[in-house]
C-alpha cells in the first residue's frame, strides 16, 4: 500500500468517465468483471460508469454483459455477472454542465467516507474540464486517485501542458498514468528474470551483449483508428511508451526495492541517457515506413493512403538504432521496431551475446542468444551450443539448442482461470484499486521519453520527411534491415 492516507474504511468507488466508449468496451468492463470472477472486488466495490449517453439501468447492464461476453467467450463464467451487475450505476452527464461535479457526488454520497479512484477514459482534451469538476467537489482530495491513458501529449511541450492539468488536481503520489503494455505478464516477469536470479546479472553489460532488439510487430493494419493514427503515427503511438518502457526494463540497474519511487527512478535514468537522436544523424540511425498496397492478417490491403483517402506522410513502421549512454550499455546498440501490417504478430526481446573470443571448433560457433518473447505466447529460451550427438569422420560436430521455458505450458493447462491470460487492465486497476503506482509511469519518465522522441520526430521533418514504402504484409521497408552492423543479426525475420 503506498498511498499512506487510503483507509480501508471508506468505501471504495470506482468512476469510469467514458463508460460507454470504445476502451471500456474492449478492455475496462471485461477487466472489472474478470476481478469480480476471480475474487478480487471488495464486497462494498461500487462502480459509477460516466458518458452522455442515455442508458437506463437494464440498457446499461445490457450493454456491459454484452460487452464481457464479446471480449472473454468461454473463459468468463457469467454466473459472476449476479454480483458485478448489481455494483455498477450509469449516468449520464454532460461534461458541459456546471453541475456535472455535483450530480456525481449525489449519486456518490458523503465524500470523506469513499475511496475513490477515477478512469478518465476520454480524449485527453476532456481532462481539464473532467478535473476542473472533480476539483469543485472536492472529490480530488486524498486518498482519491486519478487512472489516465495515452496519448499523454504528442510532444514534450504538449504533454507539460497536460501533465500540469493533472498536477493541479492530484499530486503525483495518487496519479496513475497506464501504460498497459506495464500490467502484461511477461513485461513483468522481466523484472522476476533479471533481480530474481543471479545467472543473468554478471553477463547483462556491453561486454558480454552485442546487441539488443526489441521488437512489437503488428499484423493489424491501422483499420478504423485513422483520425487518431494520422496525426501521431509508430513513433508517437508505440516507441514513446510501449517500446521505451521496455528498453527500461531490459536496461535499468537493479532498484533498491519494488516501490513504486525505486523502480520508475531508475527506469528514468535509463531514458535520460538515451543518446541524442536528432536531424544529424536519424537517416543513419532510422528507418520509416509506411505500408502500401499487399496482403496482411489474411487479407489484401490497399495500403495506408487507400484506406485514408488522401497522400500521408504518416510512418506505420519505424526501426531505431539506439544506444544508451552509460557505463553498463556503452557500445551495445538496441534495436527497436515496431509496426503494423507486419507478416504476423510478435513481441519480443532478443539479448544477443558476443561469440566466444576464440572458437577451437572452427566456425560452427554461433553466439548464445536470449529470446524472451512476449507475445502472442509467452516463452523464454536461451540457446546454447551443444554437441550433436553420434559418430562422424570429421570430429566433435556442434550445433545450437533451445534451453526453452514455455510460460503458457508451464501454467496455463488451459485453465480458464490460467493465470497467463489476464488482460492487462485487470493487473493496473486492481493496483490502483489498492493505490500501488508501481507499474504506472511517472511524470519524469514521459517527459524524458518525449524529449527523446522529439528529437527523432523533429529530425524527421527536416532530414527524412517521407516514410518508405512497404507492401503490407512484409517486414518494413529495406532500409530498416541496413541499420544492422551484420545481416546475422536479423532474428526477428525468423
Ligand atoms: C496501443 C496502440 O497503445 O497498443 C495501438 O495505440 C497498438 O496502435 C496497441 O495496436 C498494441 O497493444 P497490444 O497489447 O495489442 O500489443
Amino acid at each position: 500500500m503506498n498511498i499512506e492516507t487510503k483507509s480501508s474504511a471508506r468505501q471504495p468507488v470506482f468512476v469510469l468517465v467514458g463508460g460507454t466508449g470504445d476502451l471500456a468496451k474492449r478492455m475496462l468492463w471485461p477487466s472489472l468483471a474478470k476481478l469480480e470472477q476471480d475474487g478480487f472486488l471488495a464486497k462494498s466495490q461500487r462502480i459509477i460508469s460516466i458518458s452522455r449517453e442515455k442508458l437506463g439501468p437494464e440498457d446499461f447492464a445490457t450493454f456491459v454483459s454484452d460487452a464481457i461476453v464479446a471480449r472473454l467467450g468461454k473463459s468468463f463464467d457469467t454466473k459472476a455477472l449476479a454480483t458485478f451487475i448489481p455494483r455498477l450505476t450509469h449516468l449520464s452527464l454532460d461534461i458541459n454542465d456546471a453541475e456535472w461535479g455535483a450530480k456525481l457526488k449525489a449519486e456518490l454520497g458523503e465524500i470523506q467516507d469513499l475511496d475513490i479512484v477515477f478512469f478518465l477514459s476520454t480524449s485527453p482534451s476532456l481532462f481539464s474540464p473532467i478535473l476542473a469538476h472533480i476539483k469543485k467537489a472536492a472529490m480530488n482530495l486524498a486518498p482519491n486517485r486519478l487512472i489516465v491513458e495515452k496519448p499523454l501529449g504528442h510532444d514534450l511541450p504538449s504533454s507539460v501542458v497536460i501533465n500540469d492539468v493533472l498536477a493541479d488536481v492530484f499530486d503525483e503520489t495518487r496519479l496513475f498514468r497506464i501504460d498497459h503494455y506495464l500490467g502484461k505478464e511477461t513485461v513483468q516477469n522481466l523484472l522476476a528474470l533479471r533481480f530474481g536470479n543471479t545467472v543473468f546479472e554478471p553477463l547483462w553489460n556491453s561486454r558480454s551483449i552485442d546487441h539488443v532488439q526489441i521488437t512489437i510487430a503488428e499484423s493489424l493494419g491501422v483499420a478504423d483508428r485513422l483520425d487518431y493514427y494520422d496525426n501521431y503515427g509508430a513513433l508517437k503511438d508505440m516507441v514513446q511508451n510501449h517500446l521505451l518502457q521496455l528498453v527500461c526494463l531490459v536496461a535499468m540497474e537493479p532498484p533498491a526495492g519494488l516501490s513504486a519511487n525505486a523502480l520508475r527512478d531508475e527506469k528514468v535514468k535509463v531514458l535520460k541517457s538515451l543518446k541524442t537522436i536528432d536531424a544529424s544523424n536519424v537517416v543513419k540511425n532510422t528507418a520509416r515506413g509506411q505500408y502500401g498496397a499487399g496482403y496482411a492478417d489474411g487479407q489484401s490491403n490497399k495500403g495506408y493512403e487507400f484506406e485514408k483517402g488522401s497522400p500521408s506522410n504518416t510512418e506505420t513502421f519505424v526501426a531505431i538504432k539506439a544506444e544508451i549512454a552509460n557505463w553498463r550499455w556503452a557500445g551495445t546498440p538496441f534495436y527497436l521496431r515496431t509496426g503494423k501490417c507486419l507478416p504476423s504478430r510478435k513481441t519480443e526481446i532478443v539479448i544477443q551475446f558476443r561469440p566466444v573470443p576464440h572458437s577451437i571448433f572452427g566456425n560452427q560457433i554461433e553466439a548464445n542468444r536470449l529470446v524472451i518473447r512476449l507475445q502472442p505466447e509467452e516463452d523464454i529460451s536461451l540457446t546454447i551450443m551443444n554437441k550433436s550427438p553420434g559418430l562422424t569422420f570429421e570430429g566433435l560436430q556442434l550445433q545450437p539448442l533451445a534451453l526453452s521455458l514455455s510460460l503458457a505450458h508451464a501454467f496455463d493447462e488451459g485453465s480458464k482461470k490460467s493465470p497467463m491470460r489476464r488482460i492487462a487492465y485487470e493487473r493496473l486497476i486492481l493496483d490502483a484499486l489498492h493505490g500501488n503506482n508501481a507499474h504506472f509511469v511517472r511524470r519524469d519518465e514521459v517527459e524524458a521519453a518525449w524529449k527523446w522522441v522529439d528529437g527523432i520526430a523533429e529530425g524527421w521533418k527536416k532530414s527524412y520527411p517521407k516514410p518508405h514504402s512497404y507492401p503490407a504484409g512484409t517486414f518494413g521497408p529495406v532500409n530498416a534491415y541496413t541499420l544492422f552492423d551484420r545481416d546475422s543479426d536479423l532474428s526477428w525475420l525468423d
